[in-house]
């Protein structure tokens, strides 16, 4: 299990990035919103934008993977300051899950409070399909259930409480504003609500792998996001998550169905206006600044 979750990082470090962030831009971020595979073109939608190379922000990890572009971005939309993350980092990229979590909070001491995260997943569920768009409802983290938490190691009340509650990671209400919002926008046949379950990767599941997810209750599945909603949880964020579902995961040993990252890449792009009008619309309709 290597450093995977022994890495600690210190409030200071994470205050320092804060800081220095809060001391270039004049942006005061209500909303942060990390844009899974292929979907950072989330972030192109901000006005007054400010963008931040992940190398060059202090003590910020970089990302490794294709469709990521590596920088923040801060600005405007639809009346409310954001902070766009275009690539996350991921458990299979070798990161201790508090590297893979280190901006979350960063975002916290910038003065954020709700979080929204999308992803691209493989649908598990019968009755889904490529191109749905599922509002996370719930999750499964398989890592963490074996002890690859985030949270693993001393815990600093500055952030939250020691033993978090997960039974209301996402927000109730924002999954019925998005809902709502969906049939504004004629585009509720693609929307689903389910159960996101976390897996390490980097391999796609293999058929046996499938069928036990499928026994658990598991609807999608995908590498990333239950660690950083678990740190957002934790230190008070609202959560609101979406999966693209960019492939089927097959649990037929005679099917011809192989998934590969171009084909999750191209399926990203296909839903990538809905996606970004889904998301516009959340953010311009949600309370911020304390109201909640
Ligand atoms: N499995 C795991 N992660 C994924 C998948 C998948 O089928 N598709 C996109 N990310």
């Amino acid at each position: 299990m290597s450093n995977i979750c022994k890495e600690q990082i210190c409030y200071e470090t994470y205050k320092e990035t804060a800081d220095w962030l809060l001391s270039k831009i004049s942006h005061r971020p209500k909303v942060a919103i990390i844009c899974g595979s292929g979907l950072g073109m989330l972030a192109d939608a901000l006005t007054n934008p400010k963008i931040f190379k992940y190398a060059d922000v202090p003590n910020f990890p970089q990302s490794t993977v294709k469709g990521h572009a590596g920088q923040l971005v801060f600005g405007d939309l639809n009346g409310k300051t954001c902070v766009c993350m275009q690539g996350r980092f991921h458990m299979f990229e070798g990161y201790p899950l508090t590297k893979v979590t280190f901006p979350v909070r960063v975002f916290r001491l910038m003065g954020v409070e709700v979080m929204i995260v999308t992803n691209a997943a493989g649908s598990v569920a019968d009755g889904y399909n490529t191109g749905d768009i599922m509002i996370i409802k719930d999750h499964i983290n398989m890592p963490g259930l074996i002890g690859l938490h985030p949270l693993i190691g001393p815990n600093d009340e500055r952030f939250g409480t020691r033993f978090p509650s997960m039974s209301d990671a996402y927000d109730k209400s924002l999954g019925k504003l998005a809902l709502e919002i969906s049939k504004e926008l004629k585009c509720s046949n693609y929307i689903k609500e389910g159960v996101y379950c976390m897996v390490g990767g980097p391999n796609f599941e293999t058929i046996a792998e499938a069928r036990l997810l499928h026994i658990l209750g598991v609807d999608a599945v995908g590498m990333s996001t239950v660690p950083e909603v678990i740190v957002a949880k934790h230190c008070g964020l609202h959560v609101f998550g979406l999966s693209l579902i960019t492939n089927k995961v097959t649990r037929e040993y005679d099917s011809n169905e192989v998934v590969n990252h171009d084909a999750v890449l191209s399926i990203s792009k296909m839903r990538a206006e809905m996606i970004q009008s889904l998301v516009m619309e959340l953010v311009a309709r949600m309370k911020v600044n304390n109201d909640y």
